[in-house]
């Protein structure tokens, strides 16, 4: 009996050990790209994976607050007419909704989103935060050690300022760096996608292939902290925004040594939110707050909505010929932001730092990937979602594709990338997807010799 007994007990013992070296030595859970330096005293990223392995209790009335707000009563954009055309300043409702969500952000977060405790991923004794892995495995964009911040889209003073504004003559331009997180009930679906060793789960269902656990629940909850090198004496309204240091590409005298990193900082400029809602023609709500200081005592105070989006308008040009349009109506600006705020292509929305020729949910739209895809090109091989010649410009088929509502499990539309797995707006899930593949290929990375 005893004997049995301890057998049994070594056994799980030996799998308990054989499971933890198999999780901890997959490149998919690494903090990030560089390890701290030995004497590094500031904050160091920790990757939050302990996904939950039961889906988390639905949501209440109390914990998303936002699915009681009745967004789309008129503006679902089924109605053509123009009184279904939303409005900012007359509907409290959008500005509530937004809010709420921001509001939930919030809870157990610093007033001054300080440097030394960053972003907190534990609420209220339980963890509320999650990441997704495989961001650390891209050297040259992969996540930095302070913050765990990837590198994004190079911003210009125009986009702060506007054309006419100063200028900082196009040269190396500001680059942002980002760090998204995903609620508990998003990050169940996070944890059925991935085994241990971060390989993707996939599973058919009707027909269709995603990663296990997809699409997203209603509930989820995800945010993303935008930060840029750009500076408050470079643009004044980010007087008082969180500075933050990060282990970003070292700057030359005109660009970036984007092989080589070293502790520089940066200035919070932007937080996307995004939920699943399962009454929006997408399934989800993206929004997005500016950091424009008007006087707030709190950096939260400081965040200023910028609009919502649900949808991306295919009745409004470029999806459909300039004659035909329609005013933009799943999307909902806010227009009365007194500096100088660049919105997406025909009034839909796009964020600060974002390209103003696209819209967050048309960029989203073609979150899709190919587990054996190695070499995954924009337009070739996964859909084209940093655009393409004639973005926003004019009637064309790419544009009516990029500019087209769709929601999981549909494929992207125009039919031109059939059998991929759709990820459900998830551009995150497709980075990790595509750096496993690359992974399980030993391929070469970027800067693999520095
Ligand atoms: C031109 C493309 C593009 C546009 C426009 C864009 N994003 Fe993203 N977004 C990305 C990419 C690429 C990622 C994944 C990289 C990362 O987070 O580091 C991402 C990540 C995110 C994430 C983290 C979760 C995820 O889906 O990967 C959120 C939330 C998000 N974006 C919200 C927004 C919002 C809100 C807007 C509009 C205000 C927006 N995005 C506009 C490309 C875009």
């Amino acid at each position: 009996m005893i004997q049995i007994n301890i057998n049994r007990l070594l056994l799980t013992l030996w799998l308990a050990t054989t499971s933890f070296i198999a999780f901890a030595e997959s490149p998919a859970w690494n903090n990030a790209v560089n390890k701290p330096p030995t004497n590094w005293q500031g904050p160091t990223f920790k990757l939050s994976d302990q996904y939950p392995t039961e889906m988390p209790a639905a949501c209440t009335d109390v914990t998303c607050p936002w699915l009681n707000i009745d967004l789309f009563s008129e503006s679902k954009g089924v109605d053509f007419s123009d009184s279904s055309i939303p409005d900012w300043s007359k509907e409290p409702k959008y500005k509530d909704y937004i809010t709420s969500i921001l509001d939930y952000i919030k809870q157990g977060q610093t007033r001054d989103l300080n440097n030394d405790q960053g972003l907190i991923v534990d609420v209220d004794g339980q963890t509320r935060w999650f990441h997704i892995p495989w961001m650390a495995y891209a050297k040259e964009t992969g996540r930095e050690f302070v913050h765990g911040l990837t590198n994004e889209r190079t911003a210009h003073l125009s986009d702060f300022y506007g054309v006419g504004g100063p200028s900082d003559g196009e040269g190396r331009g500001f680059e942002t760096w980002a760090v998204g997180m995903y609620n508990d009930i998003g990050a169940y679906t996070i944890g059925q996608s991935f085994d241990k060793n971060g390989q993707p789960i996939l599973e058919t269902v009707n027909g269709i292939t995603s990663t296990k656990g997809m699409p997203f629940k209603e509930g989820t909850v995800v945010v993303k902290f935008l930060f840029s090198s750009v500076t408050p004496t470079d643009v004044e309204y980010l007087k008082g925004s969180p500075k933050w240091q990060a282990n970003r590409h070292k700057e030359t005298s005109d660009n970036y040594d984007k092989c080589s990193r070293t502790i520089q900082d940066v200035h919070l400029v932007q937080v996307d939110v995004a939920v699943v809602d399962s009454r929006s023609p997408t399934r989800w709500v993206y929004g997005t707050y500016a950091y424009i200081n008007n006087g707030g005592t709190t950096v939260w105070d400081n965040l200023q909505p910028v609009g919502l989006q649900w949808g991306m308008d295919p009745w409004t040009f470029p999806a459909v010929p300039k004659s035909e349009s329609i005013t933009a109506r799943q999307s909902v600006l806010n227009k009365s932001i007194e500096k100088y705020e660049h919105f997406g292509c025909e009034d839909r929305l796009a964020g600060p730092v974002d390209n103003k020729l696209s819209s967050c949910l048309s960029c989203h739209a073609g979150a899709f990937a190919n587990v054996d895809d190695t070499n995954p090109q924009m337009g070739v091989t996964i859909p084209p979602i940093f655009g393409f010649d004639g973005l926003c410009n004019q009637y064309s088929q790419e544009n009516v594709n990029y500019f087209q509502t769709t929601q999981f499990p549909q494929a992207y539309s125009g039919g031109n990338y059939p059998n991929l797995l759709n990820l459900d707006t998830s551009l995150q899930m497709q980075i990790a997807v595509q750096q496993h593949a690359m992974f399980a290929a030993n391929m070469p990375r970027e800067c693999e010799d520095k």
